[in-house]
């Protein structure tokens, strides 16, 4: 797909299919989120793909939803607040870093006619329960990874002008 199109065709999905995600995908999708630029190149991230039925039906815990209980693959977004560039004022840039590999894979699912959806109203604690993880990984986001099963409503933005001023 034409990069403008996956940009244009990407949506939160709530809705997916059973089926699982071919292994030949999954590869390309690890590319995707190894490819992400991050902060001094320190790559400060893990990426854990789930298809295990138990690890997923505990980790949904911490966001339960039917729709996310429901898609084959969850994919948990984590970022190291240890090894991770600190800006001037000591601030980690483990989220921003993580964030941007979580973006890299929901447009390359987007490209490959997968759905994701940004997850990050989750409950903290439990998710860090449920993956047992050390203290310097922050659960940054989740996304369930699959076949959409339904198209979601059109969205709307904000007009440009809201969001583009251009001081030339
Ligand atoms: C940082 C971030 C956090 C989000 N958290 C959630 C969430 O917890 N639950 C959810 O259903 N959607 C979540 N979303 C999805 C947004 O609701 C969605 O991107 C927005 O409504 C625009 O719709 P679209 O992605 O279909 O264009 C999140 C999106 C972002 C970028």
């Amino acid at each position: 797909m034409e990069f403008y199109e996956v940009l244009r065709r990407r949506r939160s999905i709530r809705a997916y299919a059973q089926e699982a995600v071919p292994e030949a995908t999954l590869k390309l999708l690890f590319e995707a989120v190894s490819l992400a630029p991050s902060a001094c190149n320190n790559q400060p991230v893990r990426f854990l793909f789930v298809t295990d039925l138990a690890v997923r039906r505990r980790l949904c815990e911490c966001y339960p939803r039917d729709w996310l209980a429901g898609a084959p693959v969850l994919v948990v977004a984590l970022g190291n607040r240890e090894t991770a560039w600190r800006r001037f004022n000591g601030q980690s840039a483990h989220v921003i870093d993580a964030a941007i590999a979580m973006e890299h894979l929901v447009l390359a699912a987007a490209a490959e006619g997968l759905g994701t959806c940004w997850i990050c109203a989750f409950d903290q604690d439990q998710a860090r329960q449920a993956l047992r993880l050390p203290d310097c990984w922050e659960v940054v986001a989740l996304t369930p990874l699959g076949r959409p099963a339904a198209e979601p409503a059109p969205q709307t933005r904000k007009p440009l002008a809201e969001i583009i001023e251009r001081l030339a």
